[in-house]
C-alpha cells in the first residue's frame, strides 16, 4: 500500500473523515466503544456527505452506562451499529479453566483475556473492511504520542488505520462536545475520562492521567489491550 501518510498531517477530523467516506464508503469501518472522542467522530460523521460503517466489540464485561449510550447514540444519530461478540466456544473455555477475573492475575492473563473478548473479534469486524477509523489521540498515552492520522495499519499490513482525532487534545474533545450537545457516557461525569470493561476500569482523582483508571494495577506502558499495539508513524 503505498501512501503518503504526512499529507493527511494538516487536514482537519472532518476533512479526513469525509475523504474516508468518499474513498472507502461503507467499507471504512468506525470502532467507536462510544467514549468522548468517539462520540465527537459520530457526531461529526452525521454531518457529512455519504455514510460509513459503524461498528462496536461488546466484550461481555461493559458497564450498563455503556449500553444505555450506545443505544441512545442508534437513537440521536440514526446508526446502523454491527456488534460484535466474542467467540462462544473460545470464552467459555476460558472462565471455565481460568474463573471470572483471570485477568487480574497476570499481564499474559490479562492480554489472553483482552485477545479473546476485543481482538479477535476486531479481526472478524475488520475482514470486511477495508480501513478503520478509531478516536485515538497522541496525548492519551505514552503508547500513543505518535498516532498519525492516516497510513497503514502495521499489525494489518492489508488495512488503512485513519484516527482523525490523532492531534486533538482532551479539551478540544470536551468542547466540541459541549458547542455540539453530543450525548455521552453517564460515566464521564462521575471521573470515568477513559472507559473500558466495568472490571479493568476505575474512576480517576483530581489531577490524575485520564487513563489511571485503565488496568490501574499495570504501568503505563503495558496498558494497551492488542487493539492497538503497534501506533507508532
Ligand atoms: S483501549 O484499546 O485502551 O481499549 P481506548 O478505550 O483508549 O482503547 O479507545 C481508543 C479507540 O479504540 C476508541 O476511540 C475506539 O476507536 C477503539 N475502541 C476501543 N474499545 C472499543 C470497543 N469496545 N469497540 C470498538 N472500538 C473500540
Ligand atoms: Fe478482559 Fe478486562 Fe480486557 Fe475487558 S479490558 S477484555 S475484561 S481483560
Amino acid at each position: 500500500m503505498s501512501l503518503d501518510s504526512d499529507s493527511y498531517e494538516g487536514k482537519s477530523a472532518q476533512e479526513v473523515l469525509q475523504w474516508a467516506i468518499n474513498t472507502y464508503g461503507k467499507k471504512a469501518g468506525l470502532a467507536s466503544s462510544f467514549g468522548m472522542e468517539d462520540m465527537v467522530l459520530i457526531d461529526m460523521i452525521s454531518r457529512l456527505d455519504g455514510e460509513l460503517t459503524i461498528f462496536t466489540l461488546d466484550t461481555g464485561r461493559l458497564h450498563e452506562e455503556t449500553y444505555e449510550i450506545m443505544e441512545r447514540a442508534r437513537n440521536k444519530y440514526g446508526i446502523q451499529l454491527k456488534i460484535y461478540f466474542p467467540e462462544q466456544a473460545e470464552t467459555e473455555s476460558l472462565v471455565r479453566e481460568k474463573g471470572l477475573f483471570s485477568f487480574r492475575d497476570s499481564i499474559d492473563n490479562r492480554k489472553e483475556c483482552c485477545f479473546v473478548r476485543k481482538v479477535k473479534p476486531l479481526n472478524r469486524a475488520l475482514g470486511e473492511l477495508s480501513a478503520w477509523i478509531t478516536g485515538l489521540r497522541r496525548d492519551q498515552n505514552v503508547t500513543r504520542t505518535d498516532v498519525p492520522k492516516v497510513a497503514e495499519d502495521r499489525d494489518r499490513p492489508q488495512m488503512l488505520k485513519i484516527n482523525p482525532l490523532a492531534d486533538w487534545s482532551f479539551e478540544q474533545v470536551t468542547d466540541y462536545i459541549k458547542a455540539n450537545k453530543v450525548p455521552v457516557n453517564a460515566l464521564h461525569s462521575q471521573n470515568f475520562p477513559s472507559i473500558g470493561c466495568s472490571p479493568c476500569t476505575r474512576s480517576v482523582a483530581e489531577g490524575e492521567d485520564i487513563r489511571a483508571g485503565r488496568w490501574w494495577w499495570e504501568n503505563p506502558e503495558h496498558k494497551e489491550c492488542g487493539l492497538h499495539s503497534a501506533n507508532r508513524r
